[in-house]
């Protein structure tokens, strides 16, 4: 166990990190090519703030972490499918369900901190790759990871 992990905390699997929080914001550039949809503008969405949308039909949640960095995620908590948009909350650099608290971070890795701090691994969220260019918050829903 390395020096940071919590007693009884699994160890992040380094290679569930599946996007580069650098690349998803050029506020210079031009629209992505490809097949990116915008979902959000990207005003809309002020750092801690979450909203809902759409992505090919399904339903999305757009939020942006205390630091800036714009996320989409699938709307609906795996644990007993509540609505982030509305029972969701954003805290640091996560979103939290405040329904049973469990919380994800900007890939969509599932936690939940119990009453002594420890955090446990929980279900993982869909987490679709996302940018933000000409004032959009644009997302696809290829897995993420998939090639721009
Ligand atoms: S429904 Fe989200 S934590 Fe239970």
């Amino acid at each position: 166990m390395t020096g940071d992990a919590r007693a009884g905390a699994a160890e992040p699997d380094p290679d569930a990190v599946k996007v580069n929080d650098a690349d998803r914001r050029e506020p210079e550039g031009g629209p992505p090519e490809g097949t990116w949809v915008a979902v959000a503008s990207g005003e809309a969405v002020a750092p801690g703030e979450i909203t809902e949308s759409t992505l090919d039909g399904a339903d999305v949640v757009v939020w942006r972490t205390e630091a800036g960095v714009p996320c989409v995620m699938e709307a609906r908590c795996p644990h007993q499918w509540s609505h982030l948009a509305g029972s969701g909350a954003v805290e640091g650099e996560e979103i939290v369900c405040l329904t049973h608290f469990w919380t994800f971070d900007t890939d969509g890795r599932g936690w939940k901190e119990n009453l002594a701090g420890r955090r446990d691994r929980k279900g993982d969220i869909e987490a679709y790759p996302c940018r933000e260019a000409a004032g959009e918050i644009w997302a696809r829903r290829d897995p993420v990871g998939g090639n721009p």
